[in-house]
């Protein structure tokens, strides 16, 4: 089977200079008077919410070092570290803009920062953590896109990853390259073993997700189909793609990892007061609000978290 390899890599490194085209539910989150706050049952920014979901589920109190991967505008380790000042951060970003932002945000704290391109950091960098963080970024990592009956110029990296895909097969006893309409979450795939065999006991990952599950009391207001296969997201000058958690989930499971997975309205809980309903029901917005609220409900059900806790861990 013939795939074209999907990388966000040169647009992160080279052309990104806004993280305004990509509205992360973290950024929408930030300003203290955004709408997308108003919606919820309680009006805290996005670490703040994550911290206290987290504190429930895992010590966080005894967690030392803590990375965080391709954290954007570094709000969220903002929070963090407002929230848990014995925590020693380190942040890793591909992108020379978004590593000065996070910079920039972090400065009233003491943290260190690398730019580099996680699936190029050896496990053994990763090794003396006690808490990664991953949010909002699976879907920019490579994808194998399905090329059915093109051609394509690379067949060299694709022989190579045809050899990783057997390799996660029978490792994992996954059907990767199987189904041929199956885009490949590939980078996620690599990363998610990588961060489980460097021994770091706790992990949160988060993504758009190609398996999430409206619950039923919320049908009535969102439309949200999921294919069950990574979806493509165009976005500005690149493309990014949906991710397959089952299979992130199963290699965790596998590597002796507990897992808890769900949908982001399970820590950023909906206010679902007549103004809400109102702005989901319309079938055309009459105003920006509405149309930001709608985006926002649509991303707390689109968006999927999976935490890994190492299995001798409480
Ligand atoms: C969509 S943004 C999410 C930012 C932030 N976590 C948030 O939720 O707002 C993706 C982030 O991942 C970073 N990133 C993308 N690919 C990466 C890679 N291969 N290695 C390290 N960072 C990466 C980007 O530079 C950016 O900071």
């Amino acid at each position: 089977m013939r795939y074209f390899i999907n990388s966000t890599a040169n647009y992160h490194q080279q052309d990104l200079n806004s993280l305004g085209w990509e509205l992360t539910v973290c950024n929408s989150l930030e300003p203290i008077n955004s709408p997308c706050r108003k919606v919820l049952a309680s009006p805290y920014s996005f670490g703040q919410h994550l911290y206290n979901f987290l504190t429930g589920i895992i010590p966080l109190d005894d967690i030392r070092a803590v990375l965080e991967v391709g954290g954007g505008m570094g709000y969220l380790m903002r929070d963090f570290l407002n929230l848990n000042p014995r925590l020693r951060a380190k942040m890793i970003d591909i992108s020379p803009y978004l590593l000065a932002k996070q910079k920039e945000t972090l400065q009233p704290f003491e943290v260190d920062f690398e730019l580099a391109d996680i699936l190029a950091v050896p496990s053994e960098a990763l090794s003396g953590f006690d808490l990664a963080i991953l949010n909002e970024n699976l879907g920019d990592l490579p994808t194998l896109v399905t090329q059915q009956g093109k051609k394509n110029n690379s067949d060299q990296n694709i022989a190579c990853f045809g050899e990783r895909l057997e390799y996660f097969n029978k490792k994992y006893n996954l059907p990767l390259g199987l189904n041929e309409n199956e885009h490949i979450n590939i980078g996620a795939i690599e990363i998610v073993e990588k961060l489980c065999l460097a021994g770091i006991k706790y992990i949160y990952l988060s993504e758009h997700s190609c398996e999430a599950v409206l619950p039923e009391p919320m049908k009535p207001y969102v439309s949200l189909q999921s294919s069950g296969i990574p979806e493509m997201i165009s976005l500005k000058d690149h493309n990014e793609f949906t991710v397959k958690f089952s299979y992130l989930q199963k290699i965790a499971e596998m590597l002796h990892y507990k897992t808890r997975r769900g949908a982001f309205a399970d820590f950023l809980p909906l206010n679902l007061n007549d103004k809400v309903r109102t702005a989901l029901r319309l079938i055309t917005p009459f105003n920006d609000e509405q149309e930001i609220i709608r985006q926002f409900v649509y991303d707390l059900y689109k968006y999927e978290y999976l935490i890994l806790i190492k299995g001798d861990e409480k």
